[in-house]
């Protein structure tokens, strides 16, 4: 029995101790409510200090403040959640950030988009997004993704696979199932996230640990807030189901797979995306 806040919590997870990356905000924080709600001891890892602390207070959980992009600071956190709780039982690793938004180029992009639908090809411009990126943004975005990810998933490894239990989840992105131009960066980063998580579920499969992926579609977060509204009215238009998921549509996904429910998951993809891919 865990007491969060007026709450008295038995759940399904009761004992099992969950450290999730990114979970000061969006899908992270939605992970780690609903976990903590079937009673799992959660740890918040965020960059943002203030936001970790107080979903930390709210969920009676600890924090854990650090750049996934850290290697040695990964493996001291989740080495120390061990040592104080004597388990790791989920890891997910969530961090993540967006393209920053360019007013000009979306601009460009509608008007492209308009010119394509009128069939005005030569007055189409090529937006230079990728010929643009430079190395330094290219780097960032592939450390805090896939090198987040790796880090994490070899740090919890070190003690799921001795046990012979546990439950990695990586958030990759449909995008990294389904590219599209002007986050070439973005989706190769969520691309490797899915090969790494094949990877690795294969060679600990038989040995009583899971690590799966889960690919959300386009969820209504912080992450999208800085996108132009005339961009996402035309994504919206494109995923069937006619509307953005909700970080609380993932955390069910997720929760499954953080359980024995998905005993069976093993090295597997999963897309939340309302028919987007
Ligand atoms: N929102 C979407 O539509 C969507 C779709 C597909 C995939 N995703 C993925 O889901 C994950 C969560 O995104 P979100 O929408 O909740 O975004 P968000 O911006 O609401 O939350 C991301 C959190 O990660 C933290 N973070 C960023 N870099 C970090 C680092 N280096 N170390 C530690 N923490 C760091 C941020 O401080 C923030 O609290 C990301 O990996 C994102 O790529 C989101």
């Amino acid at each position: 029995m865990r007491t969060i806040g007026a709450m008295t919590t038995a759940g399904a997870l009761a004992g099992h101790v969950a450290f999730i990356t990114g979970a000061g905000s969006g899908l992270g924080a939605a992970f780690a409510r609903r976990l903590a709600a079937d009673g799992a001891q959660v740890i918040i890892n965020d960059l943002n200090a203030e936001a970790a602390a107080s979903l930390a207070i709210e969920l009676d959980g600890d924090t854990a403040v650090f750049d996934v992009c850290d290697s040695v600071a990964f493996d001291t956190e989740i080495d120390k959640a061990v040592e104080r709780h004597g388990r790791l039982d989920i890891l997910i690793t969530n961090a993540g950030i967006a393209p920053p938004s360019d007013p000009s180029r979306t601009e460009q992009m509608i008007a492209n988009q308009m010119a394509r639908m009128e069939g005005r090809l030569a007055d189409m411009v090529p937006p230079d997004s990728l010929v643009s990126l430079s190395d330094d943004d290219w780097d960032r975005m592939i450390r805090v993704h896939l090198h987040g990810s790796f880090y994490g998933t070899r740090a919890a490894l070190r003690h799921m696979t001795p046990a012979r239990t546990g439950a990695v989840v990586n958030v990759s992105s449909v995008l990294g199932l389904r590219p599209m131009s002007g986050a070439a960066h973005y989706a190769a980063a969520k691309a490797g996230i899915i090969a790494l998580t094949k990877s690795a579920g294969q060679e600990v499969a038989p040995y009583g640990v899971r690590v799966n992926a889960v690919c959300p579609g386009w969820i209504d977060t912080p992450l999208l807030a800085p996108m132009d509204p005339m961009l996402m009215a035309g994504i919206v238009m494109q995923i069937p189901r006619g509307r953005l998921g909700t970080a609380d549509e993932l955390a069910e996904l997720v929760r499954f797979l953080c359980g024995p429910e998905s005993s069976y998951c093993n090295g597997d993809v999963f897309a939340a995306s309302g028919g987007f891919v």
